[in-house]
């Protein structure tokens, strides 16, 4: 493995992202195993590299979606479809899992008559005026306690307000299909699913009395990417998923979920290589050519920790990780367990860096970002 990261960084440069699809396809199948009664909806924002949904629309996969732009990325593989091929809650519907979409691309979507999320009033008028043909998802807010990002300061519906909502959006012949939550993503505490369901169910039985008959529940990302043996196991996750939907919901409910970066989050490795090297403070300061305007840029915008892993042995100290920019915020870590002996020209390698990386880096500084490289495509 090692060995072939080097070959690989040498043959292409660095930094060098390295994307495994075999992984991919086996974290699709571990999901689909562990969760057979949940459609996966792969969230397209944690890495919307082509291949990426390429390999997932190859699985089985169907998708959640932020913009238009990503709708389009998806909708290549949908359009040869004609209606009658489209399975039913696989291909027909994208969703749109931002709660805020703006009046053009509400309108540009019309046609495809797309699921859509909401969680306020404003947004239920702006969906009749611009996109009547869309079924309607009610975001709720729910507990998010100990995710590693958080979601409910941002979005969600009070449980108390969605009857209103509800009713608001029936009123105005708008066609309401189900609930969505997020628990936060990167979520190791199960009780927030638990808890949410919980609050799905009540609200769905409450508008079942008012004869609102809401037929999808959406349990949106958050499960967790086996980032390291902290990590509590996935398999857990899904067997309390799995008994809490049994008993909750019946058989006609169909259930989907959104997962992003338990997708892609593993399945991709970083070459970076050290292109400077200074003492700051008595401490070694490893400057690479990649950073946090780059693919590092989790570590801000993801709350993401940083691994680091040299090739060469030596005795180890405390490292700061710098990356190649004129900023000084630029820095990925201060504390690695690095090598003191390493030298410009050396690679590093960090794993696990699929999900929210490269989706969020820049060209600041004038820098390309890492070069992405697909292996077992
Ligand atoms: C609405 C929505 N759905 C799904 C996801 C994907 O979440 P995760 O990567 O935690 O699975 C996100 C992430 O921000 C999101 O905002």
């Amino acid at each position: 493995m090692k060995a072939e990261l080097i070959r690989l960084a040498k043959k292409y440069g660095t930094p060098l992202l390295i994307i495994d699809h075999d992984k991919i396809r086996a974290n699709y199948r571990t999901f689909k195993k562990n969760l057979p009664r949940v459609q996966a909806y792969y969230a397209v924002k944690a890495n919307s590299n082509q291949a990426i949904i390429e390999t997932l629309f190859n699985e089985g996969a169907s998708f959640d979606v932020a913009s238009y732009n990503e709708f389009m990325q998806v909708y290549e593989y949908l359009k040869h479809f004609k209606p009658k091929e489209k399975v039913f809650f696989i291909w027909d519907k994208i969703i749109f899992s931002n709660t805020i979409k703006d009046s053009d691309t509400l309108k540009k979507i019309k046609k495809y008559r797309p699921l859509v999320t909401f969680d306020n009033t404003e947004e239920i008028k702006k969906i009749k005026e611009n996109c009547p043909t869309a079924g309607l998802v009610l975001r709720l807010k729910v507990p998010d306690i100990g995710s590693q990002v958080e979601m409910a300061s941002k979005f969600g519906a009070e449980p108390g307000e969605a009857a209103d909502l509800i009713k608001q959006a029936f009123d105005l012949g708008l066609a309401v299909e189900g609930l969505s939550f997020h628990v936060g993503s990167q979520c190791v505490n199960f009780d927030n699913y638990t808890a949410a369901l919980q609050i799905t169910e009540q609200i769905l039985s409450d508008n079942r009395e008012k004869g609102y008959n809401l037929k999808i529940v959406d349990i949106g990302g958050g499960f967790p990417a086996a980032y390291d043996s902290q990590v509590p196991e996935f398999r857990k996750l899904a067997g309390i998923i799995n008994s809490e939907c049994d008993r909750l919901f019946d058989k006609g409910i169909e259930i989907i979920a959104e997962p992003g970066r338990f997708m892609v989050g593993t399945a991709a490795t970083l070459v970076s290589e050290i292109i400077g090297k200074a003492r700051r403070d008595g401490k070694i300061f490893y400057h690479i050519n990649d950073g946090v305007y780059h693919t590092f840029s989790g570590v801000v915008y993801d709350h993401w920790i940083p691994n680091f892993h040299s090739f060469s042995r030596g005795p180890k100290e405390i490292c700061a990780v710098v990356g190649p920019t004129c900023d000084s915020f630029d820095k990925i870590s201060l504390a690695e367990h690095l090598p003191g002996n390493l030298k410009i020209g050396d690679y590093l390698y960090t794993e696990n860096i699929g999900a929210y990386s490269t989706a969020s880096s820049t060209k600041f500084n004038g820098f390309d970002g890492a070069r992405i490289l697909h292996i077992n495509k």
